[in-house]
């Protein structure tokens, strides 16, 4: 298949959605909305959106019932990196190649923007008109599994344990661990398994896209590491060396860049294996787990 294509086609009816679901900025107050959509537009990959559709398809699923869900999981994305820029947390100045919200709008509309982002993603997923069509049982697990690895036991978690690793030098692998599959992780892994709830996925194949969902967040994030060391500013649309600088708990921090990208594959394999049971349905997933491990932004 041509990823290439496949990324583009999907971008597209995410981004479509999106812009109907959110907001507009002439709504009040405006200088919310127009936050919430800055983030929102400034040209993210929509990496989580596309793998709640191909897993949906993986298991023979209509991808058009996993729209608003996969739209909810990019707004969380997207309030969980406008927070991780402020000067309290990551305080960078770029983003998806633009300054980051909080340059742009201040940190009070920032951090507010986020909030409303995380809301209204929850607010999609629960309304009656965007979900016309879903099992209502499954969508009552889909809304628990990502508020699950949303918060305190997922990505909130894993950045409040990646903010107190700063700057420890005897960081060791369990940690660091812990922090890419709670940070970067959870919402990778939800997201596949939100797709695979929508698409009716039995108990066996909602196993199997959990485990690649697993394998696959974590080597987003060894991926994510290597780039803030590898890439420049420029490629990757934020601020390289960051990690570095503030002395983050990354995988080449603790065992090197060589071992890291080894890691990385190792992981990409794991997800290729979780695959096994499925045919060319998964095609996409497989596609994408490359990618995950071989992309430069
Ligand atoms: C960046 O995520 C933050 C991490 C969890 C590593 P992405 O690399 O998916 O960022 P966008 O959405 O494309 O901007
Ligand atoms: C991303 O970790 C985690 C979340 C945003 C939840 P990073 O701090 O490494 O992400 P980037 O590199 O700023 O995108
Ligand atoms: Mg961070
Ligand atoms: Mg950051
Ligand atoms: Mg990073």
């Amino acid at each position: 298949m041509d990823l290439k294509a496949y990324l583009k086609e999907q971008c597209g009816r995410i981004d479509a959605a999106l812009d109907a679901y959110l907001p507009r900025e002439n709504e009040l107050p405006h200088n919310l909305h127009k936050a919430m959509r800055y983030s929102v537009f400034a040209g993210g990959k929509r990496v989580r959106p596309i793998l709640m559709l191909a897993a949906c398809q993986a298991v023979g699923g209509d991808t058009e019932r996993a729209v608003p869900a996969a739209c909810a999981m990019e707004m969380i994305h997207t309030y969980s990196l406008i927070h991780d820029d402020l000067p309290a947390m990551d305080d960078d100045d770029f983003r998806r190649g633009n300054p980051t919200n909080h340059k742009v709008f201040g940190e009070a509309i920032a951090i507010l923007a986020g909030d409303a982002l995380l809301t209204e993603a929850f607010r999609l997923i629960s309304d009656p008109r965007s979900v016309k069509g879903c099992n209502p049982s499954a969508l009552l697990i889909l809304i628990h599994e990502i508020a699950t690895c949303a918060g305190s036991h997922g990505m909130v978690g894993g950045q409040v344990v990646d903010m107190e690793s700063e700057g420890k030098p005897d960081m060791d692998l369990p940690t660091v661990q812990y922090i890419h599959t709670h940070k970067t992780g959870a919402l990778i892994k939800a997201s596949v398994v939100a797709g695979a709830l929508l698409g009716g996925a039995d108990d066996n194949k909602l196993a199997a896209v959990t485990r690649y969902g697993e394998a696959a967040g974590l080597a987003f994030q060894i991926a994510d590491d290597i780039l803030d060391i590898e890439g420049t500013t420029e490629q990757i649309g934020k601020d390289a060396g960051s990690d570095e600088a503030r002395g983050k708990a990354t995988y080449p921090a603790v065992m090197g860049l060589a071992a890291a990208k080894h890691e990385a594959q190792a992981m990409m394999d794991e997800a290729f294996r979780a695959l096994e049971i499925f045919g060319m349905e998964a095609d996409p997933l497989r596609e994408i787990a490359t990618y995950i491990v071989n992309r430069k932004n």
